[in-house]
């Protein structure tokens, strides 16, 4: 394979690989992504020393390398996100959603339990994290975990690195910059990243929506599961928010993003405000 005559990627092949990431992670792949996916699966061939696309697909349908796929996964994916994305939600989980579990939880010794369900790379938790950290200041008392998760290992490594540009410090409230970033210097002059105490604060797992066991609690209090659903076609969105529900506790919440409403969705919780349910 050289740049004058680049290995070709067939219907059929684009076929097979959209299949093994559906069958793998229920993203949908559409037409319009061929040609960014043959270019970067392009770069994987040379890694990989194979010699064409048909070498690559029998290579994954072998199963001789099971964490192929999830290379093939984190291709397609798209991890775009920035801290305090839709930010009523965040709102939210500091006015009603903490003051709620402040009353509670201490005096039956339990932590408030959070999960993000498809952290990307971490905006979200931090941000989630930085909300608490922000509650616990003002009352203290109340014990917490949070649960960061992701089907890309690639961006679960990015996550959990917590450095970030100069433009993501224009989507954080500057009080909460100052409190919970540190300014890179040198090599690093002009990122941020999150402060030790935040960034040991979350637990990061690779878990892909649709294994049979999610290994966190079952009791968690706040779920957010945002921007990922829209991938998703409407029986694998069924089977996330029956799944997710089960992880929940009575009267915990289950946040998605303001365009994946669960209308038509089968479901049992009570809509609160947009994009926001509760276990009732
Ligand atoms: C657009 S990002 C959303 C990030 C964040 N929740 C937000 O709202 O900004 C979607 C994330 O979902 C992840 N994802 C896609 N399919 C998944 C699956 N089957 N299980 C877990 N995560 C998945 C992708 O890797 C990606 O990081």
């Amino acid at each position: 394979m050289d740049a004058f005559s680049p290995v070709p990627l067939s219907d059929a092949a684009y076929r097979t690989l959209s299949d093994l990431v559906y069958r793998h992670s229920r993203i949908r792949v559409g037409h319009e992504k061929q040609p960014m996916l043959t270019n970067r699966l392009r770069r994987r061939l040379t890694e990989l020393g194979l010699a064409s696309f048909d070498e690559y697909c029998d290579l994954l349908r072998s199963n001789r390398d099971p964490e192929e796929i999830e290379h093939l996964v984190d291709f397609v994916s798209t991890n775009h996100t920035f801290f305090f994305r839709e930010g009523d939600h965040f709102e939210f989980l500091r006015d009603r959603v903490l003051p709620e579990f402040a009353r509670k939880l201490p005096q039956r010794g339990l932590p408030l339990r959070l999960w993000s369900a498809a952290c990307s790379t971490g905006e979200e938790p931090y941000s989630m994290g930085t909300i608490v950290s922000e509650h616990l200041r003002q009352h203290p008392g109340l014990q917490w975990e949070l649960e960061a998760s992701d089907i890309s290992r690639r961006a679960l490594h990015r996550a959990e690195a917590a450095i970030y540009s100069t433009e993501a410090s224009a989507q954080i409230p500057s009080d909460l910059l100052k409190r919970y970033f540190q300014q890179g210097i040198d090599s690093q002059a002009g990122r941020i990243r999150v402060k030790r105490d935040l960034r040991q604060k979350v637990r990061f797992h690779r878990i892909n929506l649709f294994q049979p066991d999610y290994p966190v609690s079952r009791e968690q209090h706040v779920i957010f599961c945002r921007n990922v659903m829209i991938y998703f076609d409407a029986d694998s969105r069924v089977e996330v928010v029956r799944h997710l529900s089960r992880h929940l506790v009575p009267g915990g919440y289950l946040f998605v993003a303001h365009s994946e409403s669960l209308l038509g969705i089968p479901h049992d919780l009570e809509s609160i405000q947009h994009g926001i349910y509760r276990r009732p």
